[in-house]
């Protein structure tokens, strides 16, 4: 039997054509491009396409999908009633696995060797999740959702749904960008999941739901809410060298950083902070990102020997508050992207698919007799 390997850490466990990682130069690809090229150039659902059929689309592929997507965008109103019945209190996560597995409901067919399907699924989920995320933070506020305007882009559009503005185009192609930069990333934790369900040939809204629950964990996409909430603790930047000597010396992680596949500082927050720089020169400076960069500087000194630089969570927090995006929202908006990657493996796996179904190595108890429940001393068997 293989040496068991927590975490799976190193273990293949599929094969993929999609994205490359390369966490030694901090390289990181999408079908062979460069990330950098397409936060440079690409559009979010350009992106999308990209990952999930393979190859660039012409522009009347991308006309043609960017069109289905604004066509499905709107969420039936009985899904918006269910929402209503949330706790306005429950975290928008939450909101979003449950909003997302109930598309099953009214989409339930499973012709999954049907390329429509597969298809219209893809449009749906792409189009129907930033509408969910965005009606329930209205919901939440005794509001009742906007419809999606269909004079705006992916980006603008989910801006302007919950902020209730139609937003500064500057500030929407850097939310696009943002998207584009979380829109993949191999077989992380929720792709994963999402392979794991998807090699059941479930429905895709399960699939989705699934790696949304997998997604929430604060040592996934949960991260970039603790970034911020470390900053508020950290306050100022006289502060930033004690808080490390004593996380260190208590070993707790610093939000933000580490990550399984880089050695060095991941590449797309080398892209998020520039696009930080961006916005703040545009719409004014936070003072928090004086802090962020001088806990990175520190840190290098004390974490840097190990591999430990800032991940993607880092600077992505600081960016979506100068976007006015209120903090329970970052994970869903990773979500929003990271349907994109979920959907590829998604195909992908269908097209060559075995049920996953590792195995374990046994280390319970053996030999044991069941005894009446009157004749057992305390948690004992024979
Ligand atoms: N701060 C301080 N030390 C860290 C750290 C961090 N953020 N991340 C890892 N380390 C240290 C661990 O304490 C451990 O040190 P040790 O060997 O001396 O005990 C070593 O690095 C390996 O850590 P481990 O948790 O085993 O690495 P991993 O590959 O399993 O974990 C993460 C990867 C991302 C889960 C981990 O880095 C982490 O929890 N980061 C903070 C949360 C975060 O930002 N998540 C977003 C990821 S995109």
């Amino acid at each position: 039997m293989p040496a068991f390997r927590p975490g799976l850490e190193g273990v293949p466990a599929t094969q993929s054509a999609i994205c490359d990682i390369d966490g030694r130069n901090g390289v990181l690809t999408y079908r062979g491009y460069p990330v950098e090229q397409l936060a440079n150039h690409s559009s979010f659902l350009e992106t999308t396409y990209l990952l999930i059929w393979g190859e660039l689309p012409t522009g009347e592929q991308l006309r043609r999908f960017e069109y289905e997507v604004q066509m499905h965008r709107r969420v039936s109103f009985r899904i918006r009633d269910m929402m209503k019945c949330f706790p306005a209190d429950g975290h928008p996560m939450d909101a979003l696995q449950s909003s997302a597995a109930s598309l099953g409901l009214f989409y339930s067919r499973r012709a999954l060797d049907d390329p429509q399907y597969i298809e219209e699924a893809v449009v749906r989920l792409i189009a129907k999740i930033p509408t969910m995320v965005a009606a329930f933070q209205l919901i939440r506020k005794g509001q009742d959702p906007i419809q999606p305007r269909d004079d705006l882009s992916y980006s603008a559009n989910f801006l302007y749904m919950i902020t209730e503005r139609v937003p500064d185009p500057m500030a929407a192609r850097i939310f696009d960008a943002c998207l584009i930069l979380h829109a993949e990333h191999s077989l992380n934790a929720s792709t994963f999941s999402a392979r794991v369900t998807a090699s059941t040939l479930t429905d895709p809204y399960a699939v989705v739901a699934s790696a949304v629950g997998t997604l929430a964990g604060p040592l996934h996409g949960g991260a970039n809410e603790d970034v911020l909430t470390m900053l508020d603790q950290i306050g100022s930047e006289d502060r930033v060298e004690a808080y490390l000597e004593r996380a260190v010396a208590e070993k707790q992680k610093i939000m933000g950083f580490g990550h399984r596949e880089y050695r060095v500082k991941d590449p797309r927050a080398v892209i998020l902070q520039e696009l930080a720089e961006e916005l703040f020169d545009r719409f004014g400076h936070d003072h928090m990102y004086d802090v962020a960069r001088r806990l990175e500087k520190a840190a290098e000194s004390r974490l840097g020997a190990k591999g430990i630089y800032p991940n993607v969570d880092f600077y992505s927090g600081l960016v979506y508050r100068k976007l006015g995006i209120p903090r329970d929202l970052f994970t869903p908006i990773f979500a929003i992207a990271r349907v994109a990657g979920w959907l590829a493996h998604w195909k992908e796996q269908l097209g060559a698919n075995r049920i996953y179904r590792p195995t374990q190595i046994y280390t319970g108890a053996s030999g044991k007799t069941w005894l009446p429940i009157d004749t057992r001393s305390s948690g004992a068997g024979a």
